[in-house]
C-alpha cells in the first residue's frame, strides 16, 4: 500500500516536466539498463584515478542529475567506506538507500547545495538529451566550485547520433536530434565538453577516452547492451516525435521492431566520451 502511494505521489510530482522526463517503473528500468551498458562499455564505472581515495573513510562523492540513483549505490558497495551523495531536479531516487548515500532532490541549474571544496570526485553522466548547450559551462562551474583541490571531476556522454544508419533509424535518430536542437539542447555537446573543461582555470589536465559502441548482437554482449540502451531512448522519445515520423501509438512497437532489425542489418553504432579532470 505505502509502495503504491509513494509511485503515484511520485508521478504526480513529475508530471510537470513537460512530460519529458517523466519518471516511473520503466524510467527506473532504463536507467538501470543505461548504467549497465555504461560500465560494460567501459570495464568500469569511472576513468578517474580515485580508487585510493575511495577507500578512505573520508572521501565523498557526488552525482549530479543521478537519477535512480543506480552508480551511486554500486560505487556505496564497491567502495563502501566513501560517503555518498546523489543531485536531481526530480525524486528519482528510491526512499531505501544505502546508508552512506544520500538524495537531495535539487536543480543543478539554481546551483548545488554544497560548500565550496567538499568533495573528492564529482560525476556527472547521460545529461546529454536533458541540459541546454548554454547550461553547460554553468554546470560544469558549479561542480568545479564543490569539488576538493586535487579532487577529480568526470563527464561521460555519447556522441547522440548513429553510425551506418538505416532508413528507419535515419528518420528516428534524426527526428529526436531535430527536437533537442528545437530546444536549445546539443545531441553532440560531447565535441565542447574538453573546451568547456578547459575553461575552468582550475581544472587540469583534461582527460578524454573515447568507446565506439557497436548496437545489436552483431557486436556481442557490448553490442546487446548497446542495442538496449538505444532501443530504450528510442522508446522514451517516441511520443514526442511520432507526429514527425508520421506514426501513431500503435505503430511504436512496429518501428521499435524496423529499427532493432536495421541495427542489426547495417552494423550501427556510435561513439561514447567519457572527460575527465583534476582540480588543483
Ligand atoms: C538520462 S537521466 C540520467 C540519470 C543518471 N545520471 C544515470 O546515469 O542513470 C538524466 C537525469 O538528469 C536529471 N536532470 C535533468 N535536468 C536536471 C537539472 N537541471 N538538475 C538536476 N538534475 C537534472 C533528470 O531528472 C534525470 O534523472
Amino acid at each position: 500500500m505505502g509502495n503504491k502511494q509513494s509511485t503515484q505521489t511520485r508521478r504526480q510530482r513529475t508530471n510537470y516536466y513537460g512530460g519529458m522526463f517523466l519518471f516511473d517503473e520503466n524510467e527506473i528500468d532504463r536507467v538501470q539498463i543505461q548504467h549497465h551498458f555504461a560500465r560494460e562499455s567501459w570495464n568500469g564505472n569511472f576513468s578517474s584515478p580515485v580508487k585510493d581515495v575511495l577507500r578512505t573513510d573520508e572521501a565523498t562523492v557526488l552525482d549530479v542529475g543521478c537519477g535512480a540513483g543506480t552508480f551511486l549505490c554500486e560505487m556505496a558497495a564497491d567502495f563502501p567506506k566513501a560517503h555518498y551523495f546523489g543531485v536531481d531536479l526530480l525524486p528519482t531516487c528510491p526512499n531505501t538507500l544505502p546508508h552512506n548515500v544520500k538524495f537531495i532532490q535539487r536543480d543543478v541549474l539554481k546551483g548545488l547545495p554544497f560548500a565550496d571544496n567538499t568533495f573528492d570526485f564529482v560525476y556527472v553522466r547521460f545529461l546529454v538529451l536533458d541540459l541546454p548547450e548554454f547550461e553547460w559551462e554553468k554546470v560544469i562551474k558549479e561542480c568545479s566550485r564543490v569539488l576538493k583541490p586535487n579532487g577529480w571531476i568526470e563527464m561521460m556522454e555519447p556522441r547522440f547520433g548513429l553510425t551506418n544508419k538505416g532508413p528507419m533509424s535515419e528518420k528516428i535518430v534524426g527526428a529526436i536530434q531535430a527536437r533537442a536542437r528545437s530546444r536549445n539542447v546539443d545531441p553532440h555537446i560531447v565535441d565542447k565538453l574538453g573546451g568547456f573543461l578547459s575553461s575552468m582555470k582550475c581544472l587540469k589536465p583534461i582527460n578524454s577516452e573515447m568507446r565506439v559502441v557497436p548496437c545489436g548482437s552483431w557486436g556481442g554482449k557490448k553490442g546487446q547492451l548497446g542495442a538496449m540502451f538505444l532501443r530504450d531512448v528510442i522508446k522514451k522519445h517516441l511520443r514526442f516525435i511520432d507526429n514527425i515520423l508520421n506514426i501513431r501509438q500503435s505503430d511504436y512497437e512496429n518501428v521499435l521492431n524496423i529499427f532493432s532489425q536495421e541495427i542489426e542489418f547495417y552494423h550501427s553504432h556510435f561513439e561514447f566520451y567519457r572527460y575527465f579532470a583534476q582540480k588543483y
